[in-house]
């Protein structure tokens, strides 16, 4: 097998979910964010509609964001479910990134390509970035819990109506190794017809 066959095979299965609370505060060079944003812009995309739209968040822009949602948080959640531990979290998996990219979806205006299919365009983008930062042996974590999906944190990105955010991309290094994955076999998800 060719080697970059080989390294193609091997970037793609080594990369992990690493949760921010193992990074280790060391900061990534910017532009090597960029390369990330670079790469996540060659996702496939019906109609070239390129619907991925990141906010990135880094320096004093992730107190900002940490501020945001943990007050979001202890504002929306009544007394007797309000966990200081959760309140915490929020603040502490941002802070602990060197950078969040807000990953959303801005809504073709004709709406002609089907939303789905956006989404999907966008989810294809995200992966670029995380195989892109595997291969700089920064760590990454697609979260979609907390905040995610309130009108509040579209009013507070600024996003249109039919816009969506669907996550945040945390960055950062870690020195604790990311945990193991598994998947079923392939061929349990696969049909094949042939004849
Ligand atoms: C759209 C999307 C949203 C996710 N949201 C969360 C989340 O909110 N919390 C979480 O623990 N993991 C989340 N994950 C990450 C998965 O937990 C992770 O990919 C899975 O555990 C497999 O681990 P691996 O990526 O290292 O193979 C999300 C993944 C995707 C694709």
């Amino acid at each position: 097998m060719n080697s970059f066959v080989e390294q193609v095979n091997k970037l793609i299965s080594s990369r992990r979910s690493t949760k921010p609370r193992y990074f280790n505060g060391q900061k990534i060079d910017d532009s090597i964010v960029w390369q990330i944003l670079e790469n996540s812009n060659w996702a496939p995309t019906h109609g070239l509609t390129q619907p991925w739209r990141y906010k990135v968040f880094s320096g004093a822009g992730l107190e900002k964001l940490a501020d945001f949602q943990a007050l979001l948080y202890k504002k929306s959640t009544p007394e007797a479910n309000f966990s200081p531990n959760k309140y915490e979290r929020m603040r502490t998996n941002i802070l602990k990134s060197s950078h969040v990219i807000v990953i959303c979806m801005e809504r073709q205006k004709s709406e002609k390509i089907l939303e789905l299919e956006e989404i999907e365009a966008v989810a294809c983008s995200v992966q670029n970035m995380a195989l892109t930062a595997t291969a700089y042996n920064i760590c990454s974590f697609w979260g979609s819990g907390g905040v995610t999906y309130t009108p509040e944190l579209k009013q507070f990105l600024g996003l249109g109506n039919k816009d969506q955010c669907l996550g945040y991309l945390y960055l950062g290094y870690s020195d604790t190794p990311a945990p193991s994955s598994i998947r079923t076999p392939i061929k349990d998800k696969v049909e094949w017809i042939a004849d």
